[in-house]
């Protein structure tokens, strides 16, 4: 039977009193040596006899309709096994997972050049693929808008007011007005998007790549018009997903089908092109932020508009005002947000949807207005930190920013900062630069089940691991519980016959499953404690021992059988008591080129405090990952798309360049101790987001500091520098 708990029915912080030290210790991922020696099985490596391999058919054309396939021309080349094409249970565009509304589509529109209407099988993958490539298709072509910046049909997808903006900025001491142009990102996850179908009779098992398997269940179910009970999704390693893989996507779609036909497993795997080409990509943005303030630098009040783009009636908008909300105060406030909709392949979450770039642009006008009104931007920062919520009057639970500030410019020197153009060594300008981090902090219903043996621990739940560190941090928890070195806890996961979990994804997955597991090892200690006959409370286990007050028995000696226990977190009503949020701040300090814009990041360093920190070593890896994307948001990263067929062109990593080896110095991070007693029972809030977070602002900030050019066209390329 499921415990369930709602989070104010939990009394938190056990986790400070069972003492075992690990929690939070920075222990290595149990899985880290499969995953490098290649013994860790991906979507595409499960091994599955008799294999066929189907390749994806794509559209040439931008939009319109498919008129006529020419299966029969390929039908007869070697090794094809069929053609399945305009299907329109395959067209479905990648979901959002729980994100937003994905609508199924006709399966003969074609909505952006790319995406896939089809799969070839054949028994080997060059087959298919050839096959796919020479499929001849005829198609009635449309007039397709691709450019945002003219779309004829664009929508309100936010609008809210608070006060007044337009007075505030009339009597402003100092103003900011600008605005800020961000690239389209990709995900760009190590491993593409892949997935094996094996049909039993009527069920369906699906080796896949996906961060949130009970909504990718239902997903495929509904794709494929089968009953949930039919689908077995099997995910337990997986390269990265970083929003791309919330949602079931073609690949998955296109092997069930091709499989159940064929009546043989299907592998359908996407190349790297294909991935640019076909996944969901992060919104390019271009916003507006005006900035009201008093003579000293404190807020009257913000302004943040922006337009993104999507295709038509796709439900999801990037919250780029997500941070503006929350991080600073100033009574007058008004958000306004069209989304253009334009025929580019669709949009949808890319890791920190949201604050990623809506908070590059605030923090660059925040820089801004410190250089307006000659407050430091620190200072200017610690000045507007709101004592409540701006909007809700709502307290906010746990939030350091402004110790992070503090003791990010300690750390880094900030004093040493000069004036715009002071420093220079030889060719070579160089500046420092901030801004802060916030990413919000969800809690979503999360479940699983841990048993007790005489031995050890088994920890099952269908949340994934995205590369993140759930094997680790899930063992952790349960050790630091049951008293168990974490060797003696096996953590299963990415099995959808497992208990439901949130899944990996808006930086929830480790506080909501954690929280399940948590609150499972402690049913399993009260079980415990009955059985020495003392309270809960009064229990210390440790190493396989059982201690109440002078009695002491070994774990082995009073356990007959397995304990079982299965709990669930759901949220309560807490939210509706305090804000919660993870914050940091994000320091860098430049070289800027004289003759060539050339722009080398020589330091960077994150102060983050996002309540207890599960794994110092797993949680410092999420910083750096999302810092790295900082510097790549302010310097390197642009999907560019077509200006004539809207498609990206940038579709490979020689071309969409992540900041690589030398592209990166030393990173810096570092963790203020804190508990969010509002956030969730085991008092840690998401992290996986919050590092990229007002990480690209430090590094374009620090340009702006370097050689006096104001950059609000990310990424800044020499060509943007100059
Ligand atoms: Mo995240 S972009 O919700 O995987």
């Amino acid at each position: 039977m499921t415990r369930t708990f709602r989070m104010n029915e939990v009394q938190p912080r056990l986790l400070d009193e069972t003492g075992q030290g690990i929690i939070g210790a920075p222990l290595v991922r149990p899985e880290g040596h499969l995953k490098v020696s290649g013994q860790a099985t991906y979507a595409a490596e499960a091994k599955v006899e008799n294999l066929a391999h189907g390749v994806l058919v794509r559209a040439t054309i931008t939009k319109g309709r498919v008129l006529k396939v020419d299966e029969a021309g390929v039908r007869d080349m070697p090794g094809v096994l069929a053609v399945h094409m305009t299907d329109e249970r395959m067209i479905r565009n990648p979901a959002q997972g729980m994100m937003g509304e994905s609508p199924v589509r006709d399966g003969k529109y074609i909505e952006y050049l790319g995406q896939p209407i089809g799969v070839v099988v054949a028994e080997t993958f060059e087959q298919a693929r050839d096959a796919a490539q020479r499929l001849k298709i005829e198609y009635s072509e449309e007039e397709a808008e691709v450019d945002p910046d003219n779309a004829s049909e664009t929508e309100w997808t936010d609008k809210e007011d608070y006060g007044d903006i337009d007075m505030a900025m009339d009597k402003a001491a100092h103003s900011v007005d600008e605005e800020y142009i961000t690239a389209a990102h990709v995900a760009g996850a190590m491993e593409p998007h892949a997935a094996i179908a094996v049909w039993e009779g009527d069920k369906v098992t699906l080796h896949g790549s996906c961060q949130l398997v009970q909504f990718n269940v239902k997903e495929l179910a509904d794709a494929l018009n089968i009953e949930e009970e039919n689908v077995r999704i099997l995910s337990p390693y997986i390269g990265g997903g970083f929003g791309s893989k919330l949602g079931i996507s073609n690949e998955a779609v296109a092997a069930a089908i091709a499989a159940k036909d064929l009546g043989r497993p299907v592998r359908v795997v996407m190349s790297r092109q294909q991935v640019f080409d076909a996944v969901l990509r992060r919104t390019e943005t271009t916003q507006r932020i005006r900035l009201a303030a008093e003579a000293d630098g404190t807020l009257l009040g913000i302004e943040h508009r922006d337009r993104v783009s999507n295709l038509p009636n796709e439900g999801f908008s990037e919250p780029t005002n997500q941070a503006t909300h929350f991080l600073y105060g100033g009574a007058n406030r008004r958000y306004r947000q069209e989304t253009a909709r334009i025929h580019r392949n669709p949009s949808g979450s890319v890791r920190a949807p949201g604050e990623a770039v809506g908070m590059v642009a605030l923090e660059t006008a925040m820089d801004e207005l410190a250089e307006a009104s000659g407050v430091d931007p620190v200072e200017l920062r610690l000045r507007n930190i709101p004592e409540t919520h701006p909007e809700t009057g709502l307290p906010y639970s746990a939030r350091m920013l402004a110790e992070c500030l503090k003791d990010g410019a300690s750390s880094f020197g900030w004093d040493q900062r000069q004036a715009p153009r002071a420093r220079r060594e030889g060719d070579w300008f160089t500046g420092m630069g901030v801004a802060s981090a916030a990413r919000m902090n969800m809690l979503l219903p999360s479940e699983a089940r841990v048993i007790l043996t005489p031995t050890g621990a088994i920890v099952e739940t269908d949340m994934t691991d995205i590369g993140t560190g759930t094997y680790a941090i899930l063992g952790q928890i349960a050790g630091e519980m049951l008293g168990l070195p974490r060797e003696l806890v096996e953590v299963r996961l990415g099995d959808s016959s497992f208990p439901k979990a949130a899944g990996s994804g808006g930086s929830f997955g480790a506080a909501s499953s954690g929280s399940s597991v948590f609150l499972a090892c402690k049913a399993i200690r009260d079980q415990i404690a009955d059985k020495m006959g003392c309270g809960g409370d009064d229990l210390t286990l440790s190493n396989g021992l059982a201690r109440c007050g002078n009695v002491e028995k070994k774990l082995e000696d009073l356990i007959d059988s397995d304990i079982v226990e299965v709990a669930q977190i759901k949220p309560g009503d807490t939210r509706k008591e305090a804000f919660s949020s993870g914050f940091g701040a994000h320091f860098a300090e430049v070289a800027v080129h004289a003759w060539t814009g050339e722009v080398r990041v020589k330091r960077m360093a994150g102060t983050f405090a996002a309540g207890r920190i599960l794994n110092e070593r797993t949680a410092r890896s999420q910083c750096w990952g999302g810092m790295i994307w900082g510097i790549g948001t302010a310097l390197t990263e642009a999907a560019e798309h077509d200006p004539r067929r809207g498609h990206i062109i940038t579709r490979d990593f020689a071309n969409y360049h992540m900041p690589a080896h030398l592209d990166v110095p030393q990173l810096d991070v570092k963790f203020l101790e804190e508990r969010d007693d509002y956030a969730n029972p085991i008092q840690a809030k998401g992290i996986g987001e919050l590092g990229i977070s007002g990480a690209g602002a430090a590094v374009t900030n620090a340009i702006y500091n370097a050689c006096g050019v104001r950059i609000r066209k990310f990424p800044a390329h020499p060509d943007v520098v100059l």
